[in-house]
């Protein structure tokens, strides 16, 4: 036991030492701080595994298991937390493990090894949380279904992957489901050569059925090697320490720099210190006040942690109803109500069945592992998951506080929940009071109870709309009460009264009765045009929506007769179910006369990066001295700077200094093509996020919190966010694009029809898991300066730090090991930041850090290009392009980047692969006050494909011809010439056509799908069929050169450096391979350690999916140099090691270093004639898409992608398929889900996972078959013909987008809605749903009054 001493208050003993186990180690703390995380505390001894992607909860990045002991039950029990949410003061007796605690390169976990051998990490920054996910749900259960393992994922998120080797690798685990064996039935089906596949991964156990088919050689040679992992053993499992289980609590008191916490262990504590402190917070999972205290900068100076608390945390099953203690974790809760429903009878159990469904989808696994009920009812949220099926149920509150007469003595009231809440976040707690116990009452005899929730993505997401409704109904199906509540209709839940009066003694299946209720609804619940949340419309059809679901499925439940049948309600009134995912991978044939080069090795790095011990630049060890940066930024879309004051700031105990563009010892200018952005913004801000300071402090959190007493005056001018008031404003970037070929007026002249319209395209954040992050180390001696930066460019960086401080390149070296993805968002956009650091850095003398909280990356750093399109097309009556005339608007930022080459890709590909004789394109970039727009994957190529794919179907549309007909009639063919005049060869479109067609089984689908249609009034599924060609190079000349540096020591081992960074893509392991390939060694005598700018200099930066090409090429050509000089003592030395050759070699003094150097040959494209060739080679692809779409509610489901991509003779299949799988992932959430938004201020809104969604593990496409192509090449003159595959398959993902609108066009014609569909990118439930355009929509409809303003825009 912990040696305890008295401590304030009162007669309690409390303990200032904290006490936990970590990875099996004792740890005691002496009075920690209780602002302190767990996640900061385990990073800050070392265990940088454990990583930090967002301090929300809302990534994964950050997951570690706690185990504790529950006396009670004599049970231990294992749970997955976010880390970057728990406090450290809230472990005490219990066991943290974190990544390193789990296996290490040398042991691995089975966990680790499996997913770092399937291929399951990329940038590695998100693998260890993922591993922690699965192996927590292993040592719960070590046989888990199929299902569960999808589902133990469902509060991480993966930006590189796309999930499915993922979930392959932890299905390895799984107990086989009957489900597998559909798969394997359907497979022989579809591609029967494919069936050994989905055997060809073990699960390690002895016994594996996998194995035994293995044993019998029915391996295929076109698959991914076979693999064969460690058994997994879970009695081999780290114990609990057993004197934890003699763990007896204490209370305890611990005071930080701002904060104080106690831990009471009882109630009568806990009542004593409440009622000592009534301005205490009370803690319990810490994930609301969590984001209150980090992001709302909310200072709560007492806190009362009420987690240990027992008596909080019981629960009863009383004759009526389910009496629980208030803080019991919601995983918890969901077993209580599971047994409640085993407990209860049948009918009884519909509130704990409502309850049930939303805690389903209620954030992900370790949240709802600490998350209380007690806090989301006092949280009081409008949009809480819980609250409003306690509204609508007759739940009590029991609150609980201390005689304010007697010490001994205790006040308790029930309130109704309907009493609760008073107002926005508002309750009627008395300071003094707790909530003590929730009472739910069984539901009653007749009594149906349904909630709904519909969120911009199924899992984790909090609600745009929920709802809990309940009706009781006589035997007559008469209606006797009635209670229906909302959240997200207000500034807290609600109910409707006047809705539930009008339906009272009104027979239920009546539908004259039920067309009144939902327009009573739509009148009772108004929102107003700039109502807070937006999206004003949709919310209202949301709430008709779940009534239409409830009263059908209610008429259903008491055998109503409705005009519509049984069976399709029973398939629209629920949410939409996916199958678990699955996914086929038929990959060609590695060039036979190869040993390295060609196979799917796994990544050089998967193994460290799945164990922690990957480094990334905050995992670096703190330096001597070292100091930490914190930005002041812009709080103003466009203003001038008038005063700065940083005094009080500087007055702060461990602030060492505030830095501004005065303090630049150079140039404070830098850009990514012009120079046309100030480091420190010095007398105008141009957005909001530009930066104007840095503090630097001894610690972050000192940093970071005297950024806010950083007060900076500002004169508002006025700003532009958006590209209409851009286009409306005149408000351009000076230089333009433009492109014709043809005769564009002879080519309308000779058109059948003209059609006329506008595509609009929303951002894309890229949400790279790491943010960005630079360690700058000053050496003072000769002025030189070391770099550590998440950057993309190491040669920018290296290139603009020098001249910022005014000194020789020479002087700076920058380093990069490795990055937790990029996507083209650290491509320019990395470079302020080391170079901001620096500044500090030159002054200080003192090494800085700054890793970028998520919000500030995202503020800071740049997106996507919003695009839009305005488009003319003439076409001939079977739908041949023409003519069209197209004009393009970027919406840059304010400054601009990388936007041309952007603008110029977009340009070069609105043909993607159709032929059209005559076309004109402008292209302007507007100049708007948000950040500055940069590269993202594709880099305006997908934007210009989204809009000729846009303007395909509307052509479709209006011709009313099939739109595959319609493309495939435009298809280019073998030698016709691009709107930018490049001659296309190897043209392969047309076959990968015929291949996609058969293998999607498109015809047979097509009938189904109209089958499926014809039958279903409120789903609906659409099919599409949608390609892509890519065109690789550099666009600006010069970049498309790479060098490479290669060492071969006297050992026999090589040291290869090239240009390129390692950010997830597999870049290293394929320059490895290309290494040992040349030189003939095994893989692994070669080793690569870093990028670094004193290595290979001049470097292009790691972009244009060209790396592998022009790097390839470099280390290529360094090799051959070092074996033509080693070949003579080859030849004389047969059957010699590479050892004894190489020291033969040395001896005999050879140079054993080359350099090895490369420039794309053939292209230079001049825009003004039109003329060269713009693209070295392109890459090229196909998806068919199937979906299926909740009309009711804008949801969907992708049912099943098949995908082929052309990536020629690939240097790594099993990285390029990775590449392929994640990059449509990507796409689809691009089009799909993830909306950036700002508000009217220049604010961003989406600025973290909590508003910004990308797509989650169940996002994938529930059946998901890529194949690549076995193409023949005429012209493919690359390393060892592989082909760039970064990007281009990230267009493919709008296969799904074109599928929405598919389904939405089929709702549409069974409603005689015969005009185009226009749905504008991202197809978010809220488009989906309005692109209806159905009677409950257009009820929805709410009408602008003229001084209102949206709440929130699309840029
Ligand atoms: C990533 C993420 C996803 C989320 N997803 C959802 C979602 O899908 N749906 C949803 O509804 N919410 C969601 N939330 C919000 C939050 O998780 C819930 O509101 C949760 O129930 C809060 O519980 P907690 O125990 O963590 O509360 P805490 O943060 O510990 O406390 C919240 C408030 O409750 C008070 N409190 C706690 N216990 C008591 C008590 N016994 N008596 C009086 N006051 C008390 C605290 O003082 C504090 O004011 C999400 C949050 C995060 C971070
Ligand atoms: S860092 Fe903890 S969930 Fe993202
Ligand atoms: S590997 Fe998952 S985020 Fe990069």
């Amino acid at each position: 036991m912990i040696p305890s001493e008295k401590v304030v208050p009162g007669d309690i003993e409390f303990s200032s030492k904290l006490a936990f186990y970590l990875n099996g180690t004792r740890i005691e703390i002496n009075n920690p701080d209780p602002d302190t995380t767990l996640l900061q505390y385990v990073r800050s001894i070392g265990l940088t595994g454990t990583k930090l992607g967002c301090a929300e909860g809302g990534c994964g990045a950050c997951t570690v298991m706690i185990s504790s002991y529950e006396l009670k039950s004599r049970k231990i029990s294992h749970y997955s937390v976010n880390a970057c949410l728990l406090p450290l003061c809230s472990v005490e007796g219990k066991h943290v493990i974190t990544i390193e605690g789990i296996g290490n390169v040398k042991y691995p976990h089975p966990v680790q090894e499996r997913i770092a051998l399937l291929h399951g990490s990329q940038c590695g920054f998100c693998t260890p949380g993922i591993a922690m996910s699965l192996y927590v749900l292993l040592r719960n259960n070590p046989y888990p279904t199929e299902e569960e393992i999808e589902e133990c994922f469902d509060g991480n998120l993966c930006r590189c992957t796309g999930y499915r080797p993922i979930l392959d690798a932890a299905k390895t685990f799984a107990k086989p489901s009957s489900h597998q064996n559909n798969y394997e039935k359907e497979e022989k089906i579809i591609a029967n050569d494919n069936l050994e596949d989905n055997k060809n991964v073990t699960c390690g156990r002895a016994d594996c059925c996998k194995l035994r088919i293995d044993a019998n050689g029915k391996i295929g040679s076109n698959k991914f090697p076979k693999v064969k992992f460690k058994e997994y053993d879970p009695s081999q499992e780290l114990i609990f320490p057993p004197s934890l289980m003699n763990y007896i609590p204490v209370a305890l008191n611990f005071s930080g720099r701002k904060t104080m916490w106690f831990r009471p262990i009882n109630l009568n504590q806990l009542f004593y210190l409440k009622s000592k402190y009534p301005e205490a917070k009370l803690i319990s999972g810490n994930t609301e006040v969590g984001i209150e205290t980090k992001f709302k900068k909310m200072d709560y100076n007492v806190r009362i942690f009420v987690g240990d608390i027992l008596e909080l945390k019981t629960w009863e099953f009383q004759e009526d109803g389910l009496l629980i203690g208030a803080n019991i974790s919601l995983t918890k809760f969901q077993t209580i109500l599971r047994d409640a429903c085993k407990h209860y009878k049948s009918y009884q159990t519909q509130v704990f069945k409502a309850l049930l469904f939303n805690l389903r989808w209620f954030a992900g696994n370790q949240i709802r592992n600490v998350a209380t009920p007690a806090g989301n009812i006092v949280t009081g949220s409008p949009i809480s998951d819980l609250n409003p099926i306690f509204l609508s149920t007759q739940t009590k509150f029991i609150l609980t506080s201390l005689s304010s007469s007697s010490s001994s003595s205790k006040n308790s009231r029930d309130i109704l929940a309907t009493s609760f809440w008073t107002g926005y976040r508002q309750n009627c707690l008395d300071r003094i009071e707790i909530l003590e116990k929730i009472f739910i009452p069984c539901s009653k005899l007749g009594q149906y109870v349904r909630a709904y929730k519909q969120a911009k993505r199924r899992d984790d997401d909090i609600a745009i709309v929920n709802s809990g409704l309940s009706i009781i109904l006589d035997e007559k199906s008469i209606v006797q009460e009635a209670s229906f509540a909302f959240g997200g209709m207000s500034g807290l839940c609600v109910r409707a009264p006047i809705s539930e009066n009008f339906v009272l003694g009104k027979f239920w299946g009546d539908e004259k009765v039920f067309m009144a209720l939902l327009n009573k609804l739509s009148e009772e619940l108004q929102l107003s045009f700039s109502s807070p949340g937006g999206m004003v419309a949709y919310r209202k059809s949301l709430v008709s929506g779940f009534m239409y679901k409830f009263w059908y499925d209610v008429s259903k439940c008491v055998g109503i007769k409705t005009s519509v049948s049984d069976e399709e309600v029973e398939n629209f009134v629920g949410i939409i179910e996916r199958q678990v995912s699955k996914g086929v991978q038929l990959i060609g044939q590695p060039n036979e006369d190869k040993k390295i080069v060609g196979k799917s090795i796994p990544a050089i790095s998967a193994l460290k990066q799945v164990t922690g011990e990957a480094i990334y630049v905050d995992d670096l060890p703190k330096q001597y001295g070292e100091l930490y940066g914190a930005l002041v930024l812009s709080q103003k879309a466009h203003a001038k700077i008038i005063k700065i004051d940083a005094s009080i700031a500087l007055e702060k105990s461990g602030v060492k200094g505030f830095f501004t563009a005065k303090d630049v010892p150079g140039d404070n200018k830098w850009g990514a093509v012009f120079r046309d952005e100030e480091i420190f913004a010095s007398e105008e801000v141009h957005c909001v996020g530009q930066v104007i300071g840095l503090i630097v402090a001894d610690t972050q959190a000192i940093a970071q919190e005297a950024t806010n007493l950083v007060k900076v005056e500002y004169e508002v001018l006025p700003h532009i966010l958006t590209i209409e008031e851009a286009i409306e404003k005149n408000s351009f970037y000076h230089i333009e694009r433009r492109l014709s070929t043809g005769d564009v007026e002879k080519g309308f002249q000779e058109a059948d029809f003209i059609f006329e319209g506008e595509t609009r395209i929303g951002g894309q954040e890229h949400f790279y898991l790491e943010t960005n992050a630079a360690l700058v180390i000053p050496k003072p001696e000769d002025n030189e300066f070391e770099i550590h930066s998440s950057t993309q460019a190491p040669t920018a960086v290296q290139k603009d730090c020098a001249s910022m401080l005014g000194i020789a390149a020479n002087k700076v070296v920058c380093r990069v090991k490795r990055i937790g993805g990029g996507f083209g968002g650290k491509e320019t956009r990395s470079i302020p930041l080391p170079l901001v650091l620096a500044v500090g850095a030159w002054h200080l003398k003192k090494p800085i850090r700054c890793m970028l909280d998520r919000d500030e990356d995202i503020i800071i750093s740049g997106q996507r290009h919003p695009y839009l399109g305005r488009w003319k097309v003439g076409v001939s009556k079977e739908g041949k392009l023409l003519a069209y005339d197209l004009q393009l608007y970027g919406n840059m930022g304010w400054s601009c980047d990388l936007s041309l080459g952007v603008l110029e890709r977009a340009i070069t590909h609105v043909d993607n692969c159709y032929y059209c004789p005559n076309v004109r394109i402008i292209g302007k970039l507007c100049k708007t006050n948000i950040h500055s727009n940069t590269a993202f994957r594709g880099f305006g190529g997908p934007q210009g494909m989204m809009i000729t794919e846009n303007m395909m179907s509307e052509i479709s549309d209006r011709l009313r011809i099939d739109p595959i007909e319609i493309r495939e009639k435009n298809y280019y063919l073998e030698g016709q010439k691009t709107h930018f005049n490049q001659i296309l060869t190897d043209w392969h479109i047309p076959a990968l056509h015929q291949q996609i067609m058969e293998l999607s089984d498109y015809v047979n689908r097509r009938k189904k799908v109209d089958d499926f249609n014809s039958k279903n009034k409120w789903r609906k599924r659409g099919l599409a069929l949608i390609p892509t060609k890519f065109g690789l190079s550099f666009t600006v000349l010069h970049l498309n050169q790479a060098a490479a540096l290669v060492h071969i020591y006297t050992d026999g081992s090589v040291l290869v450096s090239h240009g390129g960074v390692e950010m997830g893509q597999g870049l290293h392991t394929k320059m490895l391979q290309i290494a040992a390939e040349t030189l003939d060694i095994p893989l692994e005598n070669v080793h690569l350690m870093e990028t670094a700018t004193n290595l290979v200099i001049n470097t292009s930066p790691t972009a244009a999916s060209v790396s592998s090409d022009i790097n390839g090429f470099a280390v290529f050509n360094a090799c051959q140099t070092l074996s033509e000089r080693l070949k003579p003592y080859r030849e004389k030395m047969p059957g010699k090691s590479f050892k004894e050759i190489v020291l033969t070699a040395y001896l005999d003094r050879v140079n054993l270093s080359a350099n090895g150097f490369y420039k794309t040959p053939d292209i230079s494209h001049n825009w003004d004639k039109n003329e060269g060739q713009a693209f070295y080679y392109f890459t090229t692809g196909i998806a068919c898409t199937e979906v299926e779409v909740d009309i009711l509610t804008g949801d969907h489901t992708v049912i099943r992608t098949d995908l082929v991509m052309d990536i020629g003779r690939s240097l790594n299949y099993a990285i390029d398929v990775g590449q392929i799988e994640g990059a449509f992932v990507q796409g689809v959430g691009w089009c799909t889900i993830e909306e950036t938004l700002h508000f009217p201020t220049g604010h961003i809104f989406t600025k973290g996972p909590g508003n910004y969604k990308i797509p989650g593990f169940r996002d994938i496409p529930q059946d998901f078959r890529i194949y690549t192509f076995n193409g023949k090449y005429s012209n493919l003159k690359t390393i060892h013909s592989s082909k760039g595959v970064g990007e281009p398959p990230l267009f493919l993902g709008s296969s799904v987008f074109f599928a929405i609108r598919d389904a939405i066009k089929a709702f549409r014609l069974a409603n005689n809605n015969h005009k185009a569909v226009i749905l504008c990118s991202p197809a978010t439930p809220e488009r989906i749903r309005l692109a209806c355009e159905d009677e409950i929509v257009k009820k929805a409809h709410v009408q602008k009054k003229d001084d209102e303003k949206e709440w929130i825009l699309a840029v």
